[in-house]
């Protein structure tokens, strides 16, 4: 009875905002996943080593519990059983990302490694026999680390041509298994953190000048798989390349327009330096003014961001077939000007981050489960890019508790979910899939395994490395199978 009596507060708590809508019936549900964080197997037959796996074999005090991603979920051989929990949970798309060091370990075509390649045949084999459509990352932040060493990786702009040539190795490999590409994931850690701040790989701290030169570099590599795959493969194999945005949205602080200015400049430097070059050709005009003027005060030359050339702005513009959203969390933005000084992005941006004192804390500081930040994003992208077609390629719960009775994992998913049917039914936004952050427990980056995304949990600690299930697994695998979030028989088509 007492049960009973819950179970009734709970589904009425729940069902006053979600959204009765059943997901349109091509609407790709699935989870995402990358190699790095799961494979293992870092030096196994002829890998070789990624700034990752230099990273944290070289400086393991800059990860959280000083781990590194040698093992992982040793998804290397256990690939099989990933497969069969995604099927399992009646999902019909997976996100997974290549690793170039597995299938080039030099970065270069001259060396291909076939037993990294019939690895990923193996995966896509395994896909395609259980009816799992594959969306295929190219570079989910595992360059070679040799790139790094002998070119400089990305703040070389060579890395265009270098990058080009791995895209198409992998497009004339794997072309008729994966027809959902995604060429650079996050491009804004790639840079901002990898080759600005230098937090994460490969550390290289140039705040505020070596981000920018990154981003120029990232944006003509990412054109140059596009144009590859538009020229050479898009006839014959009839798919879709795309680049991948993330972040997260910036409510203004208040009504004033300042602060209204400030949620417009986080959202244009940490999307729109991607976005706006893809969708609407060059730098968003904001983000080139300030810089600009920013870098005139500190005394530089020229700006710190670096003009393409309209020959660049023509290659570049145009060169996403749809939108890929990595989306986390909600924050609010005021209007802070940082002082003229030493440079930095954050400084450009100019905004202060922060949180309600109402909202749920958790275990990060940026993160909170907060959907109607995700239905504001959408719109933003949707009247900023032309409505393009959107997959939410990222989303889901952090916790630091690997508790398998997660109930803020399946509210925060309800939640994002019901904003995503909002999205598509109330404001005609064309999302048309969703691939939650993730199918299972993996290594965090910095975070190590002392980050806990996963429906399924892993026990990193037992030499066999089981999958477990969480109560969300069963929740999603519930939505996968009605296709709706709430009871099916009240569900609306
Ligand atoms: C950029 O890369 C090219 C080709 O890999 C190389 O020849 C050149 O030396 C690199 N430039 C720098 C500054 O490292
Ligand atoms: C990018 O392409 C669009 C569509 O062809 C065009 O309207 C726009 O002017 C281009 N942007 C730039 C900066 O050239």
């Amino acid at each position: 009875m007492k049960l009973f009596l819950l179970s009734c507060i709970i589904t009425l708590s729940f069902a006053q905002d979600i959204n009765p809508r059943k997901f349109p019936p091509n609407f790709l549900l699935g989870v995402a996943n990358a190699a790095t964080q799961i494979e293992g197997g870092w030096n196994e037959d002829g890998k070789s080593e990624s700034i990752w796996d230099h990273f944290a074999h070289n400086f393991p005090e800059k990860i959280a519990d000083k781990s590194n991603a040698d093992i992982a979920c040793d998804s290397y051989h256990k690939y099989k059983e990933d497969v069969a929990l995604i099927k399992a949970m009646g999902l019909n798309h997976y996100r997974l990302s290549i690793a170039w060091t597995r299938v080039l370990p030099t970065g270069r075509t001259d060396n291909v490694n076939e037993a990294g390649v019939q690895y990923y045949k193996n995966v896509f084999k395994e896909l395609r026999d259980n009816g799992i459509i594959p969306m295929v990352t190219l570079y989910h932040w595992d360059l070679p680390q040799i790139l790094q060493e002998e070119m400089g990786g990305f703040m070389n702009e060579s890395i265009a041509d270098l990058f080009g040539d791995y895209a198409r190795f992998c497009f004339e490999t794997f072309g008729e298994d994966a027809k959902w590409w995604v060429t650079i994931n996050e491009p804004k850690q790639v840079c901002q953190v990898g080759y600005g701040a230098g937090r994460y790989a490969p550390g290289i701290k140039s705040n505020g000048v070596g981000d920018y030169v990154c981003a120029k570099n990232l944006l003509l590599a990412h054109a140059r798989a596009w144009h590859i795959y538009d020229e050479e493969f898009r006839e014959k194999n009839q798919g879709k390349v795309a680049i991948v945005v993330d972040g997260s949205w910036a409510e203004p602080g208040s009504d004033n327009e300042a602060d209204k200015a400030a949620s417009e400049r986080a959202l244009h430097f940490g999307v729109g330096l991607y976005g706006n070059p893809v969708f609407n050709g060059d730098w968003p005009e904001l983000v080139k003014q300030r810089v600009a003027e920013r870098s005139k005060l500190e005394g530089f030359s020229e700006s710190r961001l670096p003009a393409f050339t309209d020959e660049q702005i023509k290659y570049i513009n145009g060169t996403s077939d749809y939108l890929a959203l990595n989306h986390y969390s909600t924050m609010m933005a005021s209007d802070s000007e940082a002082p003229i000084g030493q440079p930095s992005f954050d400084n450009d941006i100019s905004a202060r981050s922060w949180a309600k004192p109402e909202w749920t804390p958790t275990s990060q500081w940026w993160f909170y489960d907060l959907p109607w930040g995700l239905r504001k994003f959408l719109n933003w992208l949707k009247n900023t890019y032309n409505n393009p077609e959107i997959v939410i390629t990222e989303n889901g719960y952090v916790d630091n508790d690997d508790t398998l009775e997660d109930d803020r994992r399946i509210h925060y998913l309800r939640g994002y979910l019901s904003a995503c049917l909002d999205a598509i039914y109330e404001d005609k936004v064309n999302l048309i899939g969703y691939t939650a952050w993730s199918i299972m427990d993996d290594w965090e980056w910095t975070g190590g395994y002392s980050s806990f995304l996963g429906m399924y949990k892993i026990d990193f600690k037992d030499p066999d490395i089981p999958r477990i299930k969480r109560k969300s697994a069963g929740y999603f695998t519930t939505i996968a199978h009605n296709r709706c979030l709430i009871d099916l028989d009240k569900c609306i088509e």
